[in-house]
């Protein structure tokens, strides 16, 4: 049962709301911004491209004055890689001039930046040059990217995430540029190269910005999709571990420890998918650990024993809802989910926290957390209270846990505005404010307060004491 433990949130703790640029920005011919492998994904029928979005790259001063309204402590943003390296390489110095003027404004208004370096939008130019995350050299492009980002930007940012979503990224091919119709095992050693490729990549990164920032500090993104047991049947509390450990400790056993997990080890050597491994990248990780964990968090999963006793190779899919031999994802009567299907356990985020804590001892950052939703404006006026609900419910379980003693710094909503949806454009919206466009019907753009906007404003003010 969840018990008031605590009064209010810390006071340094990080009520916060979060973006990524590409979602956001729009812009996307203007000032020399490359090309990035989503702009030239074919465009669903009925749903917007990611080339207007919210057009916060116009609007980012009103915006950040609505952040400041709100009473924000800090915004999490990320950086275009190609506007600032529109080939990948070279730095367009219009792509620093515009993160320099709005990560000042976020400073200017008291707000601390959190940036994410690395948030899906991935230079094509490196995929043309040697099949981008595939290849070692992706490792030294990352890291000069970071390197830039570090010199222009270090002196007003105290918190940096490596990459988002790297488990995310790896179930969908096109997000790294490569072709969707690739066969199932081909690909599935190919993502576990990128999967390498990348923890060691972060390992790079984590280390210039313990040399090079020294007050800085520095995580990963990790989205776990928290499985639970379908039944009390100890084969499905095992499916369930196993389920956890090869949909999300399999990276963080490398960013924490600098060891692959032993069942993920096992799943790549029965499936032949061993990726190429240098002994100084694993020694370079366990030297290089993260300073917290940043944690998006959406839905979990109901797990049982899989009853069937195949291989399977890579079901491209973000959801993989059935590993054969190991688990089943399974549907769960006492969970509720969004228009979407994903399960809403706000319980499963605690439960993600406090296992990922006993492991790690690292701090938690949620990076992530909200309801997409299918908002109407109606006389001005959005009254999603079913986003509240879903806000408050989360927020509760985390201050449960700080209650318990578990160190959570920082909680940004998704998203801070609406914007264009990874896979349903604009019909699933997020934000605390209504931008008013469509898919199809740019409109004006308007900039409109919903009723969570001013609950969140609330929430902040008292510091969550009322949760
Ligand atoms: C996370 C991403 O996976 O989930 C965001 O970091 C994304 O970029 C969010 O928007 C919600 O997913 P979707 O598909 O509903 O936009």
């Amino acid at each position: 049962m969840y018990h008031k433990r605590i009064k209010q949130f810390p006071e340094d703790f990080l009520f916060g709301a979060a973006t990524s640029a590409f979602q956001v920005e729009g812009a996307a011919d203007i000032d020399g911004r490359g090309v990035a492998v989503h702009d030239l994904q074919p465009k669903k029928e009925g749903i917007t491209d990611f080339s207007v979005a919210s057009d916060h790259y116009h609007h980012y001063k009103e915006d950040i004055a609505l952040m400041k309204e709100l009473g924000l402590k800090a915004y999490r943003l990320s950086l275009s890689w190609v506007r600032i390296m529109p080939d990948g390489k070279n730095v367009n110095p219009k792509g620093i001039e515009f993160y320099d003027r709005l990560l000042q404004e976020v400073v200017d208004n008291d707000m601390e930046p959190i940036v994410t370096i690395y948030h899906f939008e991935y230079p094509q130019a490196l995929v043309d040059a040697y099949g981008g995350w595939s290849s070692r050299e992706a490792i030294e492009d990352f890291e000069k990217f970071a390197a830039v980002l570090f010199e222009n930007f270090g002196d007003r940012v105290n918190y940096w995430l490596t990459i988002n979503e790297q488990d995310h990224l790896l179930k969908i091919p096109s997000r790294l540029g490569f072709p969707e119709e690739i066969d199932g095992k081909e690909y599935l050693k190919l993502a576990e190269q990128v999967n390498y490729n990348m923890c060691v990549a972060t390992a790079r990164v984590i280390k210039l910005c313990h040399e090079v920032l020294p007050h800085a500090q520095i995580g990963p993104v990790i989205n776990p999709m928290y499985g639970i047991p379908n039944s009390n049947k100890p084969e499905d509390v095992i499916a369930t571990m196993e389920f956890n450990e090869l949909s999300t400790f399999y990276i963080t056993e490398l960013h924490c420890r600098g060891r692959f997990s032993p069942i993920h080890w096992k799943y790549m050597e029965d499936r032949d998918v061993v990726p190429e491994i240098f002994e100084e990248d694993l020694e370079l990780m366990k030297a290089n650990k993260p300073d917290f964990l940043g944690m998006n968090y959406y839905l979990n999963q109901t797990v049982a024993a899989s009853q069937q006793d195949a291989i399977a190779y890579h079901e491209k899919s973000v959801f993989i809802v059935e590993e054969p031999g190991v688990y089943t994802v399974t549907d769960n009567p006492n969970i509720v989910q969004t228009d979407w299907g994903w399960n809403i356990c706000p319980e499963g985020m605690k439960l993600a926290i406090m296992d990922f804590y006993n492991r790690y001892q690292l701090p938690v950052l949620i990076t992530e957390n909200g309801l997409g939703a299918h908002d109407e404006l109606k006389d001005e006026q959005v009254e999603d209270d079913y986003r509240i609900e879903y806000i408050h419910n989360h927020l509760a379980q985390i201050k449960d846990c700080i209650g318990l003693g578990y160190p959570v710094i920082g909680y940004c909503a998704w998203s801070f505005i609406d914007l264009v949806s990874g896979r349903e454009g604009m019909d699933k919206r997020y934000g605390f404010i209504y931008v008013n466009r469509d898919n199809d019907d740019l409109k004006d753009m308007r900039r409109i307060k919903k009723k969570s906007f001013y609950w969140y404003q609330t929430i902040i003010e008292e510091r969550g004491e009322s949760l």
